[in-house]
This record gives C-alpha cells, structure tokens and sequence, in this order.
C-alpha cells in the first residue's frame, strides 16, 4: 500500500498513482485507489463520478460510511476501483483539526480493507502536508515520491522527508520512502539528466530504473476519463508506466521471496534514464501470479 505524496503541484502524483494502478491492473492484480484529493483528479482519471453527494474519501474519512460504501469499479478495468473525493474533502483539512483521532482516521476506516483482497492500494495525495496527507502517511506503509524531471525538483523534499520522519516516529513506525519515480522527463533538456542524477545520488535504488517521459497523449487520457493504459496502451508513456508498474511487482515478489514470474525487461543501467515505451518489449499476456498482500 503507497501513500503517493509530493506537497510540490503539478509533479505527476495522480498521473502515476492512476496509471501505475491501471498497469498492475492490467497484469491481473486487483487495485484500489484512494483519492484523497478535493480536486478529484484521481477519480476523473478513473472515469469514477466525483459529483457533490457521492459518497466518497469525505464520508469515510469522517466516519459516517465503510470503504465498501464508497468503492467504485472503473468502467475500464475489472480489477480497478477507486473510493473517489468530491469537492467536500476541501473542508476535511480544517474539519479535521477538531476531531479525535484526527491523525488515525483513516487509517481506522481502512481496517475493513482486508476482506476486499486487493494486491496493491495507492493514495493519492493533495499537493500540501496538512491532515489529509498525514492521514495517507498514517495508514499506509510505503511512500511513492514522484519526482519532476524541472528545476527546484528537489524543492519541499526535504519537508516532505522530515514530516515522514515525523510521522514513522510518532504515528506509524513501519512507514519507509520505498520508492521514487522520475516523472514528465524530457531527453531533450540537459537539464532533465541533471535532475535525474541528482535525485538518484540522493535516493540511490529506491528510483525506479523506468522514467516516465513527457508526453502529450498522457495529459490527455483524464479528458476522456481513462487512463492511458486504456487510453493509447502503445505509446511512450502507458509503455513506461507498464514498465514502473514491472518493476515494483518484481521487487515486491523478490521481497516475498518468490522468483520473479517472468524476466523482467532489459533495464539501462542506474544513472541513465531507461529508454522510452516505443523499445521496450510488449506486454506480455495473461498476468503474473499475485504476490501476498501488504
Ligand atoms: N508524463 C507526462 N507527460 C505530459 N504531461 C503529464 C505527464 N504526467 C503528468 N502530466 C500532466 O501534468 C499535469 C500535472 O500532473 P498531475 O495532475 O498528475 O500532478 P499532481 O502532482 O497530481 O498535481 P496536484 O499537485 O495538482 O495534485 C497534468 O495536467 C497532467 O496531465
Ligand atoms: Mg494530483
């Protein structure tokens, strides 16, 4: 279970929580998304409604309803769904402040969780480190960093990595950075390099090999409320996003101890960015065998 959070906007926190979710999905894992931003941005992606009055991350949150009351399917997948936030989350920041357990809600309200059987949970995150974060922090294990291929990219993560801090301390002593994922990379700039290095002389192999390069087919996918693994599953960036997908699943089998299900596709070596989607092999079919839940 990932917390995917980043308090910089705009970095590719809901991109990569809604498509590495739809990646896992498609190789026959079952995937469930939190969105737990007021902007909802997870949902649309997921083609889930986000209208005021659905039921929502708000309700859970509060307590008023179960995960299970809130879940939708993805119309696109079998195995997708998504507890989408409408607008009603932009009060649970200050809401919040005032309730008991602030810190813990949902982390309660996803102890319902297990009977659903999910191989992988992904929070999406509102670009801040206020309540609705920590509650993500809280309840999940692992944080995803996505991290922008643009100037100040290491901007805030010192703020982020001491909150975490805080949080493992205090709240949530199993709370790791398992992994960092490069994203919106463009081979073009020097500058991207530069970035890329840089993030992986600080978080060495908890970067993924694959970045996610920029492309314009993946800002357009939410317009039509797909991912783009659904969207265009061929180009540069569902290939890439397939490939991240790989890799955290090979990791977390090799972790599990099982060998990996298949050979995992050709990686560059660390340091350099991995090639785009058009090289990279095609998905295979059929779905690596689920690894145990966290
Ligand atoms: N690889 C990519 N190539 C091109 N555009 C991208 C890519 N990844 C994300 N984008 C676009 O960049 C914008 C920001 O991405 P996204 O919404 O995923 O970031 P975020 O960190 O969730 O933002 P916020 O902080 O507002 O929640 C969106 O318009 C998205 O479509
Ligand atoms: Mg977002």
């Amino acid at each position: 279970m990932f917390t995917v959070a980043n308090q910089k906007g705009g970095v590719g926190k809901t991109t990569t929580a809604v498509n590495l979710a739809a990646a896992l999905a498609m190789q026959g894992l079952k995937v469930l998304v939190i969105d737990l931003d007021p902007q909802g941005n997870a949902s649309t992606a997921l083609g889930v409604d986000h209208r005021e009055g659905t039921p929502s991350s708000y309700e859970v949150l509060l307590g008023e309803i179960t995960l299970g009351d809130a879940m939708r399917r993805s119309p696109h997948s079998e195995r997708l769904f998504c507890v989408p936030a409408t607008i009603d989350l932009a009060g649970a920041e200050i809401e919040l402040v005032s309730m008991v357990a602030r810190e813990t809600r949902l982390r309660n309200a996803l102890a319902g969780l297990q009977k659903y059987d999910f191989d992988y949970v992904f929070i999406d995150c509102p670009p801040s480190l206020g309540l609705l974060t920590i509650n993500a922090l809280v309840a999940a294990p692992e944080v995803l960093i996505p991290i922008q291929c643009e100037y100040y990219a290491l901007e805030g993560v010192g703020q982020l990595l001491r909150n975490i801090e805080m949080v493992r301390r205090h709240l949530n002593p199993a709370l790791t950075v398992s992994t960092v994922i490069l994203t919106m990379y463009d081979g073009r700039t020097k500058l991207a390099d530069q970035v890329a290095a840089d993030v992986r002389a600080h978080f060495g192999d908890k970067v993924l090999r694959t970045v996610i390069p920029r492309s314009v087919k993946v800002s357009e996918a939410p317009g039509y409320g797909m991912t783009i693994i659904e969207y265009d599953p061929g180009s540069r960036g569902a290939m890439s996003y397939i490939d991240a997908s790989r890799e955290i699943a090979a990791r977390d089998q090799h972790a599990a101890g099982q060998p990996p299900q298949r050979p995992a596709p050709a990686q560059p070596p660390a340091g350099r960015p991995a090639p785009t989607g058009q090289q990279a092999p095609p998905p295979p079919a059929g779905s690596p065998a689920p690894r145990p839940a966290q």
